[in-house]
Parts: structure tokens; C-alpha cells; sequence
């Protein structure tokens, strides 16, 4: 079994030309082996999140309604990039799988699409957002030992609430970027082996070796988004997540949740004047108020 598919190079060596096909596949059965494995440990093995208690009552009594989590850019931006993510997974993978038509030119545009959108992304969330939000943090390692020692039956206190992210969605955001990143850097080279609107075709830009490692981790790039978006979809579905996934449609999530996993000190929600805080009660930013 090979997981590369070669030819023979003009003085006869082996090249790579593209990933095997079968790793299609392999990729969507991990992903539903992935949903089985998760849901039944969460119906009939895992015990109920628990957090150290934080935040006073004081805190809590100041915290609105609805806390804003992703602004209309930032909402916008996911739409263009799950659409365009989509348009390029069909378009790659289903003449893979017998639907034979002519892909090129709608993989190629969709991953112009995504190419631009994520580059938007990178100097939005580098100057306009909070950068560090979506990277681990030291609490978040020692909160995964506890977890970790807490799953195994060990003494360990709980962990806190979580920031803005919780830990599983950092990582998975680290997932996306390295392999969305190598899709889209292998992507515009590729651009030069087609006929596109940007730049003249140039078949010869690289040799035949580099030409088929590019080929090959584009490919596994891709196979590993099929499992990385399927993740993200049965997440997106599942009902304790739902309110995230509201949020990533209206914007705000609710109050109840926001107090049920986030701790309001890692991630401070700005009170707006029209806010729901008790008479006596100042409204502020509570990013003061620990
Ligand atoms: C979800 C992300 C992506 C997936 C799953 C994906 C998947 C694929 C696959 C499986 C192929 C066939 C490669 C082969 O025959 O070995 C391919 C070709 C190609 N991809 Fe992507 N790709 C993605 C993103 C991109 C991006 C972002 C661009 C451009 C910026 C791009 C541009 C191209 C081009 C131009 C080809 C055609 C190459 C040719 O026919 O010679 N792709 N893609």
C-alpha cells in the first residue's frame, strides 16, 4: 500500500506526483470514527465540566444580558472562509470519487477566495483583535494537567473557567492554520501550472521533484481538512455548543452561558451603559473589577 502516487521522471527516477487517493477516504472515516468514539463518551462515560468557582456575585450581577463575542467583520470573514473552504473541498475530492467535471477553474477562484479572506484575517486579528485570545496560555497547560489527572481518576483541583476559548479550540484553530497554510501556499504556486486571470502559466517555475512534493503536501493538506472540517461540523451541531455556534451567527452569546464556562477575569466583557446591572451599580468594563 503506498500513500503517494509516482511516475517516472525523463531519466527515469521516481517522482511523486500526488497523494493516493484512498487517504480520501481514510480521512472521512476517522472523522465519523471520531463522532462515534466522542458521543458515546459523552453520553454514558463523562462526568459533568466542573470549575473552580470563580468571579463574585458582584460580577456576575454587572455582567449583561448578551456579551458581544464575534464582532460583524469577524463573523463575516468565517462565512466567506467556510463557503470558499467548502467550494474547494467538493471541487477537489468529487472528481476524485467518479463525479467527473471541470474543477480547476472553480478550485482555483475558491481558493483566491479563501486566500484573500484569510490574509484579511491575519492583519484584522493582529491589529483589530485581541491576538493572544486564540493561543494557549499558562493557565490553560496547568488546567490541562489537572483535567488530564482528574479524567484518570488522580487528586487534582478542577480547572478554571475558561478564557474566551477553551483550550480544545486553540488547538484546533493551530490544526487549521497549518493546514489551511500549507493548502494555500502549495494553492498559488499551483496557480502557475493552470491558466489563471493573475500571472502568465509557467509549467517550468520549479522542477519535476518539487513540483510533486507541492502536489503531494497540498494533497495531504486537503485530506486533512476533510477531517478538520468534519470535527468542526459535528462541534458546530452538538447541543452544549450550540450557543457558540449562534454566536458565530448573531454575534453575542448569552449571559447564562457566558457565566456557566467563561470566567469573567480571563475574559472581561465591556458593560455597555444600557446594561442590564442593577440600580447602584456602576456600569464599567469589568476588566478592573476582580
Ligand atoms: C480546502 C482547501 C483545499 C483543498 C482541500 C484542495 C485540494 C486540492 C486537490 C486534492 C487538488 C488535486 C491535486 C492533485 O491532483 O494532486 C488540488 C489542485 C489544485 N489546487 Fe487546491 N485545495 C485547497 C486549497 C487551494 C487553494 C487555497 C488554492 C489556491 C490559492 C488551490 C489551488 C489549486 C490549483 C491551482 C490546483 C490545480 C493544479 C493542477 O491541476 O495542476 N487549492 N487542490
Amino acid at each position: 500500500m503506498d500513500f503517494l502516487e509516482w511516475a517516472n521522471g525523463p531519466w527515469g527516477q521516481n517522482i511523486p506526483i500526488h497523494i493516493a487517493w484512498f487517504l480520501i477516504w481514510v480521512a472521512v472515516i476517522s472523522g465519523f470514527l471520531f463522532f462515534i468514539v466522542h458521543a458515546t463518551y459523552l453520553r454514558y462515560f463523562a462526568k459533568p465540566k466542573e470549575f473552580v468557582t470563580s468571579g463574585s456575585s458582584l460580577i456576575a450581577a454587572r455582567i449583561p444580558e448578551h456579551i458581544p463575542r464575534h464582532s460583524l467583520t469577524a463573523r463575516l470573514f468565517h462565512w466567506i472562509m467556510a463557503a470558499s473552504m467548502f467550494t474547494l473541498l467538493l471541487t477537489a475530492f468529487l472528481p476524485k470519487v467518479g463525479f467527473r467535471f471541470g474543477w480547476v477553474t472553480y478550485h482555483w477562484i475558491a481558493g483566491s477566495v479563501l486566500t484573500v479572506s484569510v490574509l484579511f484575517h491575519i492583519i484584522h486579528a493582529s491589529f483589530f483583535m485581541d491576538f493572544w485570545s486564540i493561543w494557549p496560555d499558562k493557565i490553560d497547560v496547568r488546567d490541562a494537567r489537572r483535567r488530564i489527572l482528574r479524567f484518570m481518576g488522580m487528586a487534582a483541583p478542577p480547572p478554571d473557567k475558561f478564557a474566551k476559548y477553551p483550550l480544545e479550540n486553540k488547538l484546533y484553530h493551530a490544526a487549521i492554520i497549518a493546514a489551511g497554510l500549507s493548502a494555500i501556499v502549495t494553492g498559488v504556486f499551483m496557480m502557475f501550472r493552470v491558466r489563471t486571470i493573475f500571472f502568465p502559466r509557467n509549467p517550468y517555475l520549479f522542477g519535476d521533484m518539487t513540483w510533486g512534493m507541492m502536489y503531494v503536501l497540498h494533497g495531504l493538506a486537503g485530506v486533512g481538512l476533510i477531517a478538520l472540517i468534519m470535527v468542526h461540523i459535528y462541534f458546530g451541531f452538538r447541543p452544549e455548543k450550540r450557543p457558540i455556534t449562534k454566536s458565530m451567527i448573531f454575534g453575542w452569546m448569552s449571559r447564562d452561558f457566558y457565566l456557566k464556562e467563561h470566567d469573567p477575569r480571563r475574559w472581561p466583557v465591556e458593560v455597555p451603559s444600557s446594561s442590564t446591572a442593577p440600580k447602584g451599580v456602576e456600569p464599567q468594563g469589568l476588566r478592573d473589577a476582580s
